[in-house]
């Protein structure tokens, strides 16, 4: 048997051969003297058209197959009289593997994209999730060939973690403690010390400080891993389990840092565009309109580049009616990122130096004392995709910020020894890997491109 990528892609090669394919039966029509059936294996991304006549052995049963049968088929390679393929096979011998059960909860119909999200298990066969999920992988490779062709070094940040790295608080605990009968110290509060690992551990939100400590080591670094966030919001954009991919530079400043997010991200377009053709025009015709052209103009235009004082001077100024009232100071808010992307520049755009306040408790501290050396990078139809900034490197002032951010100096002592030992102006950033995926395939919501999304209130599969 070969696959029917093989036979797609090298099909001159085939013409006038017999072949043997195996695959499922994606639809099947027939008459009265000839049948048709679309066979996929998932190998190629429409699969390839055969084609049996009256004379073939078992003909009436074949015209029964259930849809997603699967079936082992022989027969010739030939031009195809059809506009749709160049060629197709015709049978001489149709044998089932398998007859499906006949009432597969995928029929031929549209299915809604929420419907499909309760049949997470059956969706990848659908044609929109077979290019979505390719092209996922794809851009997950493209990742790694675009740091490791720069030298950078691949590390695996750990999962399990005693630190807050975005001081945020949302994290998802992990513990073997009986929660229904935990141990109780002296306060009577939980006695973490009686845990698995002796104190009190999350899952990870961010690799990001272990990501440092080995950028101090090998200058260039990323990880690529998943990430966790116990965020009470549920949105289009948001999931309690996502990937991060998340450069660390040393020797580089904020400047440095953009320039590398800037050419990472034309990098993978360029990548998808040339080994996923087929997967894109499909997102082009029928899930959103214009996407080839508008990442086209992505690759050849330069990012647009603001501070955030810059920003609210544009959102001010607009005459838009935003619900949440801008004012210097204010988080960014989704319809406020999208306005600046969506109808002023119409393009990617990196905002910088954003108030110290509304930002983590490592990132620069700028000469006016008022702003940090961050930076985000918004996209039009997302919003934020990056975040990143410059790291304070300067022992003192990271002190500081540690007490205004009521965090435990304790905690982070091996991250002060960074500072400590051979301190470095160094920069980052995380990309979140699904907002990569919605942004390159057109997909709106971020459950449709996670195999199996975690989201508030939903775990199944
Ligand atoms: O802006 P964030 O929180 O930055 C960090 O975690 C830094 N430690 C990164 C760094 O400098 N190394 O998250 C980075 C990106 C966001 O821009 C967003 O794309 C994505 O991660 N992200 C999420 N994606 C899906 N679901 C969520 N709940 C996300 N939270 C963040
Ligand atoms: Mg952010």
């Amino acid at each position: 048997p070969v696959e029917i990528r093989e036979v797609l892609e090298n099909y001159k090669d085939y013409l006038g051969q017999d072949l043997v394919l195996e695959g499922w039966v994606k639809t099947s029509r027939d008459s009265k003297n000839f049948g048709f059936i679309q066979l996929s294996d998932g190998s190629g991304f429409a699969g390839i058209q055969v084609v049996y006549e009256s004379d073939i052995e078992n003909f009436k049963e074949i015209a029964k197959y259930p849809i997603y049968s699967s079936i082992r088929v022989e027969g010739e390679l030939v031009e195809s009289p059809g506009a749709k393929q160049p060629i197709e096979i015709h049978a001489k011998k149709i044998t089932p593997e398998h007859l499906a059960e006949s009432d597969y909860p995928l029929q031929k119909k549209r299915h809604t994209f929420e419907y499909l999200r309760t049949k997470a298990h059956l969706r990848p066969r659908t044609n929109t999730f077979q290019a979505v999920f390719r092209v996922r992988s794809l851009i997950a490779f493209a990742v790694h060939e675009f740091f490791q062709k720069r030298r950078f070094v691949y590390v695996h940040a750990p999962i399990i973690t005693a630190s807050d790295a975005e001081g945020a608080g949302e994290m998802f605990q992990v513990t073997t403690l009986d929660l229904n009968n935990p141990p109780k110290g002296d306060d009577n509060k939980v006695d973490f010390s009686q845990d698995f690992f002796g104190k009190h551990t999350n899952l990870t939100v961010s690799g990001q400080l272990q990501g440092e400590a080995f950028a101090t080591a090998f200058r260039n670094i990323y990880t690529f891993g998943p990430t966790f966030r116990a965020e009470n919001s549920n949105t289009q954009r948001h999931a309690a389990e996502f990937w991060m991919i998340e450069p660390e530079m040393a020797f580089a400043d904020l400047e440095d840092n953009m320039n590398v997010a800037e050419d990472m991200l034309k990098y993978i377009i360029r990548y998808v565009f040339e080994h996923a053709p087929q997967e894109m025009e499909f997102f082009n015709s029928f899930i959103d309109k214009g996407l080839i052209d508008r990442l086209q103009n992505v690759v050849n235009s330069e990012f647009v580049r603001i501070t955030y004082t810059e920003a609210i001077d544009i959102l001010q100024k607009s005459g838009h009616e935003f619900k949440y009232p801008v004012s210097w100071g204010i988080d960014l808010q989704t319809e406020h990122e999208r306005y600046i992307t969506e109808e002023v520049y119409k393009k990617p755009v990196f905002i910088v130096d954003y108030p110290k306040e509304i930002k983590a408790f490592y990132m620069r501290e700028n000469e006016d004392k008022k702003t940090v050396a961050a930076m985000d990078l918004l996209v039009p139809g997302i919003g934020e995709i990056i975040g990143g900034s410059q790291r304070e490197e300067r022992m003192d002032v990271l002190v500081e910020k540690l007490k205004d951010f009521g965090l435990d100096e304790e905690s982070y002592s091996w991250y002060m020894d960074l500072r400590r030992y051979g301190s470095v102006v160094h920069s980052g950033y995380g990309l979140g890997f699904e907002r990569a995926v919605m942004y390159i395939t057109g997909m709106k919501n971020i459950r449709d491109v996670i195999p199996f999304p975690r989201t508030v209130g939903n775990a199944e599969f």
